[in-house]
């Protein structure tokens, strides 16, 4: 089990949950940030600062973002286990979950 970000995320990317995160395992791709289900340590700290409530427990995330838990998994696939996202910065990337949604008007910056 591990935490998750959703759809609520996706180009808006807020960033206050990586501040909060102690062991920095959550990373930036292009449209979305992930959270690293090996490195996370279930702290639980950055779920309530996400102002736009992206970030869930994987055992409540909402049935219609069901997607979200392997797009967050699999964002890992080709970077391994990096130990930490700032070293790493902005990997310019998305899930093809991400990837496939279109640009909401509302959600461009
Ligand atoms: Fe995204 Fe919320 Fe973090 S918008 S970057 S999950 S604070
Ligand atoms: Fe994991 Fe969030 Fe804590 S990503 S380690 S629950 S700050």
């Amino acid at each position: 089990m591990t935490f998750v970000i959703a759809l609520p995320c996706v180009d808006v990317k807020d960033k206050a949950c990586v501040d909060e995160c102690p062991v920095d395992c959550i990373y930036e791709g292009e449209r979305s940030l992930y959270i690293h289900p090996d490195e996370c340590t279930e702290c639980g700290a950055c779920e309530p600062v996400c102002p736009v409530e992206a970030i869930f427990y994987e055992d409540d995330l909402p049935e219609e973002w069901q997607p979200f838990t392997a797009a967050n998994a699999e964002f890992f696939d080709a970077l391994g286990s990096p130990g930490g996202s700032a070293r790493l910065g902005l990997i310019r990337q998305d899930h093809p979950v991400v990837a496939a949604l279109p640009r909401a008007v509302h959600r461009v910056p």
